[in-house]
């Protein structure tokens, strides 16, 4: 008999290595009970991430990501649960019953997603043979785009009138609410389209529903210049790169994204040849974005081509470090083009920014001089680093002031000092003091200092580690998280059922411990062993990613309880609740203190201690001071 999804998802879990599973993205190394990597959360230096392969589990001490094999899979490839799930099962050769996939959007979600899609044909229908459409056609002519372009991109024209839409949809207008095609009007009854007499772009999510669309103005003073879909149900614009639907085949198959900054340039790049291009719409790249990309670009070679304004440069610079923190864990960024250095080819990312002389953007460019001149940039597109170089080199003159000079060295060092090479960081120290003019010795002297002092402020791990800091800042909840971790270690039945005893007495406040609390109690002796209960839990909160950072912060805490005996345990239980109760008091007595501070005069003094006096006594809770 085929597995239920439920069975199936128990056995690909019992299945899964986490050992075996962070080794696909991290280089794992023995230690203790534990295997320790560079975390691939964030960039790092020194081994924070901790792997245990008995609990099932792995957990940055730095930066606090981790979670179960399936959770590190779905945060690593930027997955959903049951992506990740139906990828295990095709590893595993684990039939899944038919019904999943697609059924799990919500009814709302389903209708927002069926009123975009109408919205966009009816906007497309409108471009193509609405008589008040003829100089957005005409726009469109100028702009070079056929209509094969058109239909491609499912390019539209929203008319002038502010409820045509919602008159065309004759729908439930909450729907078209949810999908951010109307917004309420301030004055008067009733909602107003929110795209009016402006040029339609469809955003598509990675499998191609419409879920935002971006709007052009097409007259003089009509702003802003683009309105965009706000962030819905359907829509998170730090999660979508414009174009992914049709560019994620050439980004698997050529292993490589370019990513731009405009609608259009995404569009003319796709045309003209470039189809790995995406846009990022004017947003600041996000961790999310690159993630994304990482899921269809196995060797996260990517090409930044922002424009070349200002704006453009800081984008190019911001997207870079993030690309470099993101991947950090994985290994160097690719610093050069050679086949002759040894280790060469395993890159962590290798970014190169494409940035055409003639300072256009892609759009414009390609308009000029067509698809085949940009793709020319593109092959000669150099890495980050030499980009960084050329740039500052470009600042130099030989008439320039000792100070101003001082400062763009000062810029070019922390580059070269990077370099992992010796022999090619060498040369690029030959380089600069050839370019700059500047004595070869002095320079190498000048890194050497450079990179004494920053070593010197690199915050040594071993305290991080050393000391297990959870995510709340919140006393209280960080006791509780601490009374809760006690049952992710092995303790004596006595020892648990005080402890849940203890637990069920808690007041807590922040509504995923709580919600964790309440189904702890449900299952903790249900499982036979640690073991199951933290897989037991796991699978309660199955599709809770908040909830589940919770699991991991409380498995890592509980280490601290491991080598205990089951009296310490329990000295520590009561110690930790005497901590939480004794806090609450003096916040109470705080309180009072203020309130006796708003009553006037003697009188407010005199009630304040009398109660003061009449908690002591009735609590007793000195003894715990
Ligand atoms: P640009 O101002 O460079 O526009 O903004 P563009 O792409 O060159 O536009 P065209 O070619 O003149 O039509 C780049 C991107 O930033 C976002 C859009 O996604 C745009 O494509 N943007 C810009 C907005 O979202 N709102 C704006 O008002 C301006
Ligand atoms: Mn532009």
């Amino acid at each position: 008999m085929p597995l239920t999804y439920q069975e199936a998802v128990e056995e690909i879990k019992s299945r899964l290595d986490i050992v075996e599973v962070v080794s696909r993205y991290v280089v794992l190394k023995k230690s203790g009970a534990n295997y320790m990597g560079c975390c691939p959360f964030h960039q790092e230096k020194t081994p924070s991430f901790s792997v245990n392969r008995q609990k099932g589990i792995c957990y940055c001490f730095a930066c606090h990501e981790g979670g179960d094999a399936i959770t590190f899979l779905e945060k690593i490839q930027n997955k959903s649960f049951k992506e990740v799930i139906e990828d295990e099962a095709k590893n595993f050769g684990i039939e899944l019953p038919a019904t999943i996939g697609g059924g799990n959007f919500s009814k709302k979600k389903t209708a927002a997603l069926e009123a975009m899609k109408k919205a966009s044909e009816f906007f497309t229908e409108n471009l193509f043979n609405s008589p008040d459409a003829e100089f957005a056609r005409e726009y469109l002519k100028k702009r070079s785009i056929s209509d094969e372009v058109i239909k491609k991109y499912g390019l539209g024209y929203a008319p002038k009138g502010y409820d045509e839409l919602q008159k065309h949809l004759n729908t439930d207008i909450s729907y078209l609410e949810t999908a951010g095609l109307v917004s309420k009007r301030e004055r008067e009854k009733g909602y107003i389209d929110r795209f009016r007499n402006r040029l339609i772009i469809p955003v598509k999510d990675e499998n191609g529903h419409i879920v935002a669309f971006g709007a052009r103005a097409l007259t003089e003073g009509q702003n802003p210049k683009y309105l965009n879909s706000p962030d819905t149900i359907l829509y998170n614009k730090s999660r979508i790169l414009y174009g992914f639907d049709t560019a994620k085949e050439a980004i698997k198959e050529l292993d490589s994204v370019l990513i731009c900054e405009g609608y259009f340039d995404a569009i003319s790049l796709q045309t003209g040849g470039v189809k790995n291009a995406v846009a990022s719409c004017g947003t600041a790249l996000t961790q999310d974005h690159i993630r994304l990309i990482a899921k269809y670009c196995e060797s996260r070679k990517i090409y930044l081509a922002f424009d070349t304004d200002n704006a453009g440069q800081m984008a190019t610079e911001r997207s870079a470090e993030l690309i470099k923190t993101a991947f950090g864990g994985l290994g160097d960024i690719k610093q050069f083009d050679s086949c002759y250095v040894a280790g060469g080819g395993n890159y962590s990312c290798e970014i190169r920014v494409v940035s055409p002389p003639e300072g256009k953007d892609p759009d414009e460019f390609i308009r000029e001089k067509g698809g085949n001149a940009y793709i020319e940039h593109m092959l000669n597109a150099p890495l980050l680093l030499d980009y960084r170089l050329d740039k500052l080199f470009s600042q130099y003159s030989s008439d320039m002031s000792p100070l101003a000079k001082n400062d763009l060295v000062a810029k070019i060092i922390p580059l070269i000092e990077e370099i992992k090479n010796n022999i090619v960081q060498n040369e690029y120290v030959k380089r600069v003091a050839t370019r700059l003019q500047l004595d070869e010795g002095l320079l190498l002297r000048e890194i050497k200092a450079f990179r004494a002092k920053n070593d010197e402020f690199e915050e040594p791990v071993f305290e991080q580690k050393s000391q297990i800091v959870t995510k709340s800042s919140n006393f209280i909840e960080k006791m509780q998280k601490n009374l809760l971790s006690v049952l992710c270690t092995n303790i004596s039945d006595d020892n648990r059922s005080e402890l849940i005893r203890i637990i069920k007495t808690q007041k807590i406040e922040e509504k995923n411990l709580k919600l964790l609390a309440e189904t702890i109690d449900k299952i903790v002796f249900k499982s036979n062993n640690t073991k199951e209960f933290i897989q037991e839990l796991f699978n309660e909160f199955q599709e809770n990613n908040e909830v589940k950072d919770i699991i991991t912060d409380l498995i890592y805490l509980s280490k601290s309880y491991e080598n205990l005996t089951d009296k310490e345990i329990q000295t520590a239980m009561f110690e930790t609740k005497n901590k939480i109760e004794l806090f609450r008091r003096r916040e109470e007595i705080k309180k009072l203190r203020l309130k006796s501070k708003e009553d006037n005069g003697v009188n407010g003094e005199v009630q304040y201690q009398i109660t003061v006096n009449e908690k002591l006594k009735s609590e007793n809770w000195r003894n715990n001071q």
